[in-house]
């Protein structure tokens, strides 16, 4: 079916030839057509343009934007969004002066979400998980990423997987599934880290792949966690089997992940709450993406990824939501826009582009999503009466959006 949208007072993100990434002074370019049209046809964006030429002829539906702001959906290319219940009782405990590393010493954190996902139905955590997506297509998000990594155990990331493969075949937005064994290292092989590794490598792996459940392989490298050695380990076994890095590094500490990353070509470095010079030199002239994630520091009052200083370095970022039941329980990247601003000091063409161009290519997208342009899918924002697209950070916490089109579905 073909849509029409007119009178769209500003119609953000329109490349004919979008790049495949915005970095240093470019991410400060955000081109904008005002007073425009938008051709939808299908599943696909089929031509855009000013008022003065908008198409005639008989249209199946039309859709009046008159002072409306028109753009891209968000593309969060970093969430576990996964899991099983809630961490509250850890978040009220962080209130009352725990950390959240010493919630995760004395068995809390991703240790208590994997005991609560394995006894958890995978009917159960199908439910849960559509409930979470559901909320985030009505909150403007058109394709995403999720993580596995609750599970811990080769049964337990399977069901994760296959939920998220579920939730791909459901919905019309994109979901890319990412391979997290390597999030924590599980009870059972507390005195035997080695032992778990080999599992990851050997047996999850192999069978994970052989489903085409995952593109992707990730490792939190972090004290505590696992170290830059094995961080490389696991990546190496897991592009033997095809499947690309997108890693956690540098949250607490910097041990080395960041060239790690670098090293084996990851599509993304994710969190850089510390990143030292090294890693900065180290990410110029790659194709690695740095991810920053807000909405985590925000909740555990933790630095801010310094974001300023990776644009100003010429690099480009993307940001994600990172929603997680343990630093993120949020999944609304209209908030992460807004914290991106006023936290991290982008401006609010700097923050668009890092949740949609950057953010698509952070997962693998860009040939689809992240942009308006002839050939990508129709996934667009249309928001409410709005002076400019300056208030959609500006005027935090508030609902910006009047309708959401995910691959040409209006939801
Ligand atoms: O990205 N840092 C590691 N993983 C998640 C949080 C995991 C949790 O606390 O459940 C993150 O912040
Ligand atoms: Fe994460």
């Amino acid at each position: 079916m073909k849509v029409l949208l007119i009178h769209i007072k500003e119609l953000l993100q329109v490349h004919q030839n979008p790049p495949q990434w915005l970095a240093g002074e470019d991410m400060g370019q955000l081109p904008i057509l005002r007073n425009a049209w938008l051709l939808l046809n299908g599943d696909l964006i089929e031509a855009y343009g000013p008022m003065e030429e908008v198409p005639q002829g008989n249209f199946p539906k039309i859709i009046d934007c008159t002072g409306r702001i028109v753009l891209p959906t968000w593309c969060d290319s970093h969430t576990h969004i996964v899991f099983a219940g809630n961490r509250s009782g850890e978040f009220v405990a962080r209130l009352k002066g725990m950390t959240y590393q010493e919630i995760a010493d004395n068995g809390g954190g991703i240790l208590n979400s994997a005991l609560t996902l394995q006894n958890t139905s995978e009917t159960k955590l199908m439910q849960q998980a559509s409930k979470r997506l559901e909320e985030l297509m009505y909150l403007g998000t058109g394709a995403i990423e999720i993580k596995s990594g609750y599970g811990l155990s080769l049964d337990a990331e399977m069901k994760m997987l296959r939920v998220i493969q579920r939730l791909k075949n459901k919905y019309p937005l994109a979901v890319v599934a990412t391979f997290l064994g390597a999030h924590a290292v599980p009870k059972e092989f507390a005195h035997n880290k080695q032992g778990y590794i080999n599992q990851i490598c050997h047996e999850m792996i192999p069978a994970i792949t052989k489903e085409s459940l995952a593109s992707y392989i990730d490792v939190f490298c972090e004290q505590g966690y696992f170290s830059a050695e094995e961080t490389q380990q696991i990546l190496s076994a897991g592009k033997q089997y095809g499947l690309t890095p997108k890693i956690h590094v540098n949250q607490f500490n910097a041990i080395g992940g960041v060239a790690v990353g670098v090293k084996n070509e990851a599509l993304s470095v994710d969190h850089l709450e510390l990143i030292t010079d090294e890693d900065i030199e180290v990410l110029k002239d790659s194709k690695t993406m740095p991810v920053a994630l807000p909405g985590c520091s925000f909740f555990l009052s933790i630095p801010y990824t310094p974001g300023r200083k990776i644009i100003d370095s010429g690099l480009p970022l993307a940001i994600a939501s990172d929603f997680n039941p343990g630093s993120a329980p949020s999944g609304n990247m209209n908030f992460v826009v807004a914290t991106a601003c006023i936290k991290m000091r982008l401006t609010p063409e700097e923050a668009i582009n890092a949740a949609t161009i950057n953010g698509a290519y952070a997962m693998g997208l860009g040939h689809e999503y992240g942009s308006i342009t002839p050939g990508k899918k129709a996934s667009v924002i249309i928001t409410q009466e709005l002076e400019s697209y300056v208030q959609l950070p500006y005027a935090f916490g508030e609902n910006h959006i009047d309708q959401v089109i995910l691959n040409g579905r209006i939801i």
